[in-house]
């Protein structure tokens, strides 16, 4: 399939990526998790996205699912949807180094009534040739903007 145009630069992604990651926020108990992306060409000027994430005894933890896109002129959205009741609308930028990219992005959330309240997220994935940094903050729970996730992926095998 031809990638759009729009794409293009966020073509390395495309694939499986896993790898470790470690969580806290001041409210909770800090933890590890694993966790996998998935970007898949879908022949749109989109990218589809799937995230997966387990804790170390193999439970399903967090996952969310969306959308990439790429208005071009470096700019990036994330259309996401959460199963902990939040929509999250991210959009910024990406910056391409030597090898990789950084993109990073801030998001409107909507809550559902029954949603812990989420006010805003900031997301950073940071490609270096094969290693994928992902961070994420969120201001949550009436707390400012606090980090919440770090994980360092690298490309793997797509399961069957
Ligand atoms: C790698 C992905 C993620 C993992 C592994 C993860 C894991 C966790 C865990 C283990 C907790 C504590 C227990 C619980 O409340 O379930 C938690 C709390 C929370 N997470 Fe995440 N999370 C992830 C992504 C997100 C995202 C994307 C959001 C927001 C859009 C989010 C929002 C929250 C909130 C609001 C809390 C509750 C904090 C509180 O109760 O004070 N998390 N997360």
């Amino acid at each position: 399939m031809t990638l759009h145009p729009h794409l293009v630069p966020l073509s390395a992604l495309l694939g499986v990526w896993r790898g470790p990651g470690h969580g806290e926020y001041p409210t909770i108990d800090s933890f590890d998790y694993t966790e996998e992306l998935t970007f898949t060409d879908v022949g749109k000027p989109f990218l589809a996205y799937r995230q997966r994430t387990w804790a170390p005894d193999g439970r399903p933890l967090h996952t969310e699912t969306g959308f990439l896109r790429s208005p071009g002129e470096g700019r990036i959205e994330i259309v996401l949807a959460q199963p902990t009741g939040q929509t999250e609308l991210a959009e910024g930028t990406l910056a391409a180094h030597d090898d990789g990219f950084e993109i990073r992005l801030r998001s409107r959330v909507v809550n559902s009534a029954s949603a812990k309240p989420v006010k805003t997220t900031e997301r950073v994935y940071r490609l270096s040739g094969d290693v994928l940094a992902v961070d994420f903050a969120m201001a949550a729970v009436g707390l400012p903007l606090t980090h919440h996730l770090a994980a360092r992926l690298e490309r793997a095998p797509a399961e069957p």
